[in-house]
């Protein structure tokens, strides 16, 4: 398949770039590629691609809280315009949404039937591609994942190793429950669906309701068994309600059923903890390289 790339510089877009690498990709980094550029776009499309996978985004909740405007150019316009260019030639376009679409109100597995209800302007954005893109573009894949974390990434999930490792005290949000999704099985099931020929709205996660604090409390109980020493201590829990007013906007329980991905390919994704362990054996070997 020949498969364009967008946003292929970030931690989702990386793991991408390497899972789709057996087909005929082209992966663009940010500096390669502005998806708001339309005079690249219209170059890049004078090609024609078998599929469009955009993971660019802006992914700063607080800059899309104080900028809806400019964050809404790459997280909303520029994916429709994607998704239009695609529909125009016919290739299956895949798009990235977010836990965040839903207010977090009931204590129940969120799933693809549930209808958005976004609390922040990044939960609207997200929520407006997974109207909108299916309205535009009948090839569409739109893979809502949470929390993501891997090598490399800006998320606190991703920096909870090097965290762990050189702190001894630990600072994290609490209260807050929902599902993680390490970024190399969001490329895999990506690509399984992808592969597939699958078209709609997909919900991918590990699954396994956890909480910041649950996953800060499982790494660290991770690393010690895998022998890589943590400098941690203690982990200090404030309740997310307490940290200032743009939290009261994220989603208090956004935990996301995988049935839907599970029941076509049974068993579905690894649960968060054995996909924790794989991301800190990675850390390590990573780790270890680049001390030498
Ligand atoms: N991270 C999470 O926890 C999470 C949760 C739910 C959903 N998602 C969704 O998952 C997808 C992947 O997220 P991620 O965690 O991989 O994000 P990320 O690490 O922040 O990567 C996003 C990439 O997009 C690039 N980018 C920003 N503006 C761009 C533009 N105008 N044109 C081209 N590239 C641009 C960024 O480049 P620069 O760094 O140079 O700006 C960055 O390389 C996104 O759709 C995100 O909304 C993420």
């Amino acid at each position: 398949m020949k498969i364009l790339l967008l946003g292929a510089g970030g931690l989702l877009g990386r793991y991408l770039s390497r899972e789709f690498s057996g087909h005929d990709l082209t992966a663009l980094k940010h500096q390669q590629a502005d998806i708001t550029n339309t005079g690249q776009l219209d170059e890049l499309f004078a090609q024609s691609w078998d599929v469009v996978i955009n993971a660019a985004a802006v992914c700063d909740f607080d800059a899309c809280e104080e900028n809806p405007d400019e964050t809404a150019k790459v997280n909303r316009d520029a994916p429709l315009d994607l998704a239009r260019r695609c529909a125009t030639q016919g290739s299956l376009f895949v798009q990235y949404s977010s836990d965040y679409v839903f207010d977090g109100d009931e204590d129940r597995l969120l799933t693809e039937a549930d209808e958005p209800r976004p609390l922040s302007v990044y939960g609207h954005q997200k929520a407006d591609l997974e109207k909108l893109i299916p309205e535009i573009c009948p090839r569409n894949l739109i893979v809502r994942v949470s929390w993501l974390y891997g090598l490399d990434g800006k998320t606190f999930m991703s920096r909870m190793p090097d965290l762990l490792a050189n702190q001894t005290s630990l600072r994290t949000a609490a209260g807050k429950k929902g599902c993680c999704l390490y970024a190399a099985d969001g490329a895999y099931w990506t690509r399984q669906l992808v592969e597939s020929g699958r078209n709609g709205l997909f919900n991918l996660v590990n699954p396994g309701e956890t909480s910041w604090e649950e996953f800060a409390r499982t790494a660290l109980a991770q690393m010690s068994f895998l022998g890589l020493a943590p400098a941690c201590k203690s982990i200090v829990e404030t309740p997310y309600t307490q940290l200032g007013p743009g939290w009261s906007k994220r989603p208090r329980y956004s935990c996301l059923s995988t049935e839907k991905i599970a029941s076509l390919f049974p068993p579905g994704p690894r649960p968060w903890r054995e996909a924790l362990g794989e991301f800190l054996t990675e850390w390590k070997s990573v780790a270890a390289s680049r001390t030498v």
